[in-house]
């Protein structure tokens, strides 16, 4: 799937997640908020200038949102998280905002008690799907806006020529998510848990962690 899928399950399908910020001492902060909209690169929240979130956003401008949905019961649920930059972008998009969520006008009902609203965009940065719904396990990393084309920034365990062949790794992967067919081995990394146990088996230091 592409970014635009991703920003859509966490739109339409999480719609409430939590997101992280810091605080004037550098202490993490986390609470529920709505995922209003979402476009090709970027997902949008309001808050209301009086918050403290509020405050924290226009401070650090940057945000850490998770987001889970699917059945009862860990293994059939699937996580969206992203994390990078936001900025303030007013209250144009509010009509967009509550024409999209119309449960927004039960909690400000006039016109007027929409004053304190504005608008976030979080409009680039990195993110990463992780489906405990399917087996193996499925992952993918994503870019949103300007780094939406850099993969070179791929995180996880990748094995280097530095492989024998002896197949340790294998033996500890609990995915079982190495191609064995090739040398030097092969991370599938769409299947990782990134539980780290290959680079830890690994006799010849081969496996390396990016
Ligand atoms: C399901 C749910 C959705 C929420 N959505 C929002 C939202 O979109 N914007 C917002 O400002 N507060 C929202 N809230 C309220 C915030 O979680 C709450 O005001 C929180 O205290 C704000 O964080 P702060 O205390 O750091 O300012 C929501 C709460 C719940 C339970």
């Amino acid at each position: 799937m592409e970014t635009k899928d991703y920003l859509r399950i966490l739109r339409d399908e999480i719609h409430s997640a939590v997101i992280a910020t810091v605080d004037s001492e550098g202490l993490p902060v986390a609470r529920v908020i709505d995922i209003m909209l979402a476009d090709e690169g970027s997902v949008y929240f309001i808050t209301a200038k009086g918050k403290e979130f509020y405050r924290q956003l226009m401070d650090k401008p940057y945000v850490a949102i998770s987001g889970m949905c699917g059945g009862e019961g860990t293994m059939n649920k699937k996580a969206v998280s992203i994390r990078g930059k936001v900025k303030n972008i007013g209250a144009e998009k509010l009509p967009e905002v509550f024409g999209q969520n119309p449960y927004m006008a039960e909690i400000y009902p006039q016109e007027e008690s929409r004053m304190a609203l504005e608008v976030f965009q979080v409009y680039e940065g990195s993110g990463e799907y992780f489906d405990l719904s399917v087996k193996p396990i499925f992952r993918e990393q994503f870019m949103l806006g300007e780094g939406k084309e850099d993969t070179t920034q791929t995180k996880g365990y990748f094995i280097t020529d530095r492989c024998h062949g002896c197949r340790i790794c294998y033996s500890k992967c609990p995915q079982k998510c190495i191609d064995l067919s090739v040398k030097p081995l092969v991370i599938n990394q769409a299947n990782c848990l990134h539980c780290g146990n290959c680079m830890e088996a690994c006799p010849f230091g081969a496996v390396e962690k990016r």
